[in-house]
């Protein structure tokens, strides 16, 4: 049921249009209120006066109309729902979405949003697989931005393919998923640490990793996404800031431990950064010139954020996890490294390069806990983070799974 949940309820131009005139009913009838913005595309397939007369609300579509702004405002029309559904979901909006372009009515709500956003692509199947769409899907996820469909079958203009938008049903389904995950977590706090840290020689140089932060930023919004109140170190990466996560962006080892202190007390900590073990001894206030021989860099060795966080006294979060990049005896080094650090689970990952895990987006893992070594299959960072939040979850807040 979604009894006194607030969609807001975006339809972009796209023939699968009609779907959310039956998708507004379906999701009425479970209780929930929903407001629609038409874009202009949007506007060409089905008529302000359906989405109005089911909605049993005004229909929102014009950026610049006075009346529409003094009554609401574009702001206020995105602050007020717990959850936003772009359906359908056309190549041209992802795009705009991606891109941070607000051209109209509908773009400027997805850009001021604040709550979490979930859309229903339907396209051509071409156009689903192009380069360009592509691209600005994975960088919508990244950010958070999660997704229904879309489907395989028979598309517009007698073609078949991937493209057809999922069906109300399956996207109420989606809907209704989204608030039960979004409460499991509700209330608690987590902490994540993600990327490389790099440690300055001098003004210029730096000694740093190959992390890429893929398996942290995942994790960070895995958690996010059970409604925890999220904190993510992270170190230099290429990966965009999740929404919905307070994300602290910090480069050596000393600020994320600083970091991390700050954001305690917190329900779970997983630290998945591959923090560097040491530093120069002293850094270079001027670039280090060439002098003929190799300057001498004498190293120290760095703080391990991990085992700093298991030693935090009261302080200790009540679940902490490490990851163990192993390119050898992975299970037995993790058990080892699980009891040394003090750590209640150590995700072990396998990085030897033959897997291609580092700045790949799959991985594979084994969850060391003190009870058992479990084993899952190669799959991507993505669902791993998800089956990682679903384990914490399931450890910090058993009542509300088995209330499922
Ligand atoms: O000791 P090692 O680097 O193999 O341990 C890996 C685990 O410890 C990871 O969870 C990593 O995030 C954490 N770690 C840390 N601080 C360090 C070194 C590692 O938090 N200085």
């Amino acid at each position: 049921m979604l009894s006194g949940k607030r969609i807001l309820l975006v339809i972009t131009g796209g023939i699968a249009a009609y779907k959310s005139l039956i998708l507004i009913r379906r999701l009425r009838e479970r209780g929930a209120a929903v407001r629609c913005v038409l874009s202009r595309g949007g506007a060409n397939f089905v008529t302000p006066l359906s989405v109005a007369a089911l909605s049993h609300e005004k229909v929102y579509q014009d950026q610049f109309s006075l009346v529409d702004e003094a009554e609401m405002g574009h702001l206020r029309l995105s602050q007020e729902a717990d959850l936003v559904v772009v359906a359908p979901a056309t190549a041209d909006i992802l795009s705009k979405m991606a891109n941070g372009i607000a051209d109209e009515l509908a773009t400027t709500v997805l850009l001021a949003a604040a709550a979490p956003i979930l859309i229903a692509p339907a396209m051509n199947h071409r156009m689903w697989n192009h380069p360009a769409t592509v691209a600005n899907l994975d960088l919508l996820e990244a950010r958070g931005v999660a997704r229904i469909g879309p489907m395989d079958g028979s598309l517009a203009e007698d073609e078949t393919g991937t493209g057809r938008m999922a069906e109300p049903e399956q996207i109420v389904t989606a809907i209704e998923a989204h608030f039960r995950q979004s409460a499991r977590l509700a209330g608690l706090k987590a902490l994540v640490t993600s990327g490389p840290t790099y440690e300055a020689i001098d003004p210029v140089r730096f000694i740093g990793n190959r992390s890429s932060g893929k398996q942290g930023h995942a994790i960070a919004r895995a958690l996010a996404a059970l409604g925890a109140d999220t904190t993510l170190v992270a170190g230099p990466t290429a990966e965009p800031d999740p929404s919905g996560v307070t994300v602290v962006h910090i480069e050596s080892a000393r600020e994320m431990l600083a970091a991390c202190e700050r954001a305690l007390p917190v329900d779970v900590a997983v630290c998945a950064a591959a923090v560097s073990d040491w530093r120069t001894a002293d850094t270079a206030g001027a670039k280090i010139k060439k002098m003929g021989t190799p300057p001498d860099l004498a190293l120290t060795e760095n703080p391990d954020i991990l085992k700093t966080l298991c030693e935090a006294g009261n302080r200790r979060p009540r679940l902490v996890v490490g990851f163990a990049a192993e390119t050898e005896h992975v299970v037995a080094n993790a058990r080892a490294k699980r009891e040394r650090k003090g750590c209640d689970w150590i995700v072990a990952n396998d990085v030897a390069p033959a897997t291609g895990t580092f700045g790949g987006s799959d991985n594979t893992v084994h969850l060391v806990t003190a009870e058992a070594v479990e084993d899952w299959p190669r799959m991507t960072k993505q669902d791993v983070a998800t089956e990682l939040a679903d384990r914490i979850a399931a450890r910090l807040a058993p009542a509300e799974d088995t209330a499922e």
